[in-house]
């Protein structure tokens, strides 16, 4: 069931039963990334997720975003459904809201799933490449920034002109204001570094990323899985930077093996 909070818009499905799952989309995508984990999922417990703020439907304001802000929203979102702990999953800009959320408000956490992430902040060449895309962005429009996007995030097959993957994370990028894009880039740049704090996450946390992952290598998730004292880490085969969509199957075995290991 779609819903609203102030201007952010989040699906809130499934079954009231147990601990709800939370899945927090990368960048510049939507909640709709995470259609084939939504279908699954939800037919067991309760699956809320949200378009971030300046995503998909939700509103883009002032164009000014931080993860910080992020944060504060999803909290808002559970304080307004009255939701005390969830299992919070996240992939790479979601998981980097993730990782801030256990740092700042670890009593909301039940549990924690990473997904083609990182805990390190960006450095300086980061910092460089998103200002160029942001320029990029604003100045050529979206649809050549997502021209040039989908080459770093995807496998070579999924890049082929053929591909539905290909097509649906275009789709999924379109969805999106040059606004907004440009907004998150600012965010994901201003991040801070997660890593001291990893050491201190005490629920049950999963670390998935996909083999061929050229933006956060499986290398960041295993250094950070190194650091968690309760993870448990996969690597997802034939899969870049959204390994929940290029091998869903794969992806979706590892999930439910989790949370039926840990959460029932
Ligand atoms: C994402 O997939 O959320 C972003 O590409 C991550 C990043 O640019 O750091």
């Amino acid at each position: 069931m779609k819903n609203k909070l102030n201007e952010i818009v989040f699906y809130d499905e499934g079954i009231c039963t147990g601990i709800p799952l939370v899945f927090l989309h990368g960048f510049p995508f939507t909640h709709e990334m995470w259609k084939f984990q939504i279908e699954k999922f939800s037919a067991s417990r309760r699956v809320i997720s949200p378009d971030l703020r300046g995503h998909g439907e939700s509103g883009v304001g002032d164009g000014q975003y931080t993860i910080e802000l992020f944060v504060d929203d999803l909290i808002r979102i559970l304080d307004h459904l009255e939701i005390q702990k969830v299992i919070l999953c996240g992939l790479s800009m979601g998981g980097y809201i993730a990782l801030r959320t256990a740092e700042r408000h670890p009593e909301r956490l039940a549990g924690l799933v990473l997904c083609d992430t990182k805990s390190e902040a960006d450095a300086n060449e980061a910092k460089i490449k998103r200002a160029g895309a942001m320029q990029t962005v604003k100045t050529k429009g979206v649809e050549v920034f997502a021209g040039d996007f989908i080459k770093s995030v995807l496998t070579e097959a999924s890049l082929q002109d053929t591909s539905e993957i290909r097509k649906f994370v275009l789709g999924l990028i379109l969805k999106n204001s040059a606004l907004g894009i440009a907004g998150a880039l600012l965010a994901m740049a201003a991040r801070v570094d997660t890593t001291a704090s990893l050491s201190k996450i005490h629920v049950p946390t999963l670390l998935l990323v996909g083999e061929e992952d050229r933006l956060t290598p499986p290398a960041a998730s295993e250094a950070m899985a190194q650091k968690i004292p309760s993870a448990e880490i996969h690597r997802i085969p034939s899969a870049g930077h959204l390994s929940n969509i290029e091998n869903k199957e794969f992806f979706n075995t590892q999930l439910a093996g989790f949370l039926q290991k840990n959460f029932t």
